[in-house]
C-alpha cells in the first residue's frame, strides 16, 4: 500500500444515527471521550458553510492583525479538525490535538449531539457558522466531486435529493443548523450567518471580537476584512488548502475557494428543482425561528 492507495472514497456508517465517513467511526472511541480544555474554541459548521473563512478571521483576531503569524502554518495545522481520521503522515484530529499548546482553536463538523460532551461541561466558547441551504448543497457538490475522500457525488439532481433526504456525510443540514440555534442561548454559542458575513464582513468580525474579548484598534479590523475576503484568501497558501496533496483534495477538479457567493445556487438548481426543494424546506424548517436569506 503506497499513500495513494490510503486515500480513496470512503463509504459512510451511522454513529448515533449521523452518517459519518468510515475511519471516522472506526476510531469513534477517542473522538466521544476527547478532553476539551476550558479555554478552548471550538469553530462548528455544516461542511461548506463558510469553515475556513471563519477559522482565518478567529486566527487573525487572535494574532491580533499580525499577517505573518497568521501565515506561518495552513489551516487544518492552526486550527485541528477534531474528528478526521491520520491521514498519513498526519495523525488523527485527536492526537493532533494532545500537542497543542493552550489556547486551542478546534474545527469541527459534528451535529450538536455528537460534539464531545467535555466541551459542554467546560463550558466553551463555541462559534458556529450557517449558510443558506441551496448554496451549502451546491458548495457541498464541488467539493464532494474534488474531495476524493468523501462518497462520489454522482449527478446533481441525485446529490441535491440526498441532502433533502438527509444522507450526505455529517448528515442533516436541517437539524445541524436548527439544533445549534436553538442550543445558543443554553451554551456558549456565538451563531453566525454567511450571508451576513458578506453583507457586512467589519460587523461580523466585530462580533467575533466581542465574543473573544478582544479588542482591536479600526486599522487592525480593516486589515483583517481585507486579509480575510475572498480575493485574498483565494490566493493565500495558508488559508485555500494548496498544501494538501491533490491525491486528496484534487483542485483542478474545483478549487477549494470556488465562488465564495451568496445566490451562486441559482447557476445550478433548476426552477423546477428549487420549488420542489422549497416546499420540502418549508415543511422540514416548520415552526423554527431560524430563518436564512439565499440572495443579499
Ligand atoms: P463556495 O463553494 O460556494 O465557493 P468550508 O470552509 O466550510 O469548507 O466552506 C467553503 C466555502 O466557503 C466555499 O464556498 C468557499 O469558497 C467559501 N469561502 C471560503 N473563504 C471565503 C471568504 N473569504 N469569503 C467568502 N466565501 C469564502
Amino acid at each position: 500500500h503506497d499513500h495513494h492507495d490510503t486515500f480513496h472514497r470512503f463509504p459512510l456508517h451511522m454513529v448515533h444515527g449521523i452518517p459519518l465517513m468510515e475511519p471516522i467511526v472506526q476510531q469513534w472511541g477517542p473522538i466521544e471521550d476527547f478532553q476539551a480544555r476550558p479555554d478552548d474554541l471550538l469553530i462548528a459548521t455544516y461542511p461548506k458553510a463558510g469553515t475556513t473563512w471563519m477559522q482565518e478571521i478567529v486566527d487573525l483576531i487572535l494574532v491580533r492583525g499580525d499577517v505573518e503569524k497568521a501565515h506561518r502554518a495552513p489551516t487544518h495545522i492552526r486550527m485541528p479538525f477534531l474528528e478526521i481520521c491520520p491521514t498519513p503522515p498526519m495523525p488523527s484530529g485527536v492526537q493532533q490535538l494532545v500537542d497543542v499548546p493552550s489556547p486551542r482553536v478546534i474545527k469541527t463538523h459534528l451535529p450538536f449531539q455528537l460534539v464531545p460532551k467535555s466541551f459542554w461541561e467546560n463550558r466553551c466558547k463555541v462559534i458556529y457558522v450557517a449558510r443558506n441551504a441551496k448554496d451549502n448543497v451546491v458548495s457541498y457538490y464541488f467539493f464532494d466531486q474534488m474531495n476524493k475522500t468523501q462518497p462520489e457525488p454522482g449527478p446533481w439532481e441525485l446529490y441535491l435529493r440526498k441532502f433533502m433526504e438527509e444522507k450526505l456525510a455529517w448528515g442533516s443540514w436541517y437539524d445541524h443548523v436548527c439544533r445549534y440555534w436553538d442550543e445558543r442561548t443554553n451554551h456558549n454559542i456565538l451563531y453566525v450567518f454567511y450571508e451576513d458575513m458578506k453583507e457586512d464582513p467589519a460587523r461580523e468580525i466585530r462580533r467575533v471580537m466581542d465574543f473573544l474579548e478582544v479588542e482591536l484598534p479600526p486599522e487592525v479590523l480593516e486589515k483583517i476584512v481585507w486579509q480575510t475576503s475572498f480575493q485574498v484568501m483565494k490566493e493565500n497558501p495558508m488559508a485555500n488548502y494548496s498544501s494538501v496533496p491533490s491525491t486528496i483534495l484534487d483542485q483542478d477538479v474545483s478549487p477549494f475557494m470556488r465562488k465564495g457567493e451568496v445566490g451562486n445556487w441559482k447557476n445550478y438548481f433548476t426552477v423546477a428543482q428549487s420549488e420542489v426543494f422549497d416546499a420540502h424546506y418549508q415543511r422540514r424548517m416548520e415552526g423554527s425561528s431560524l430563518h436564512f436569506r439565499t440572495q443579499i
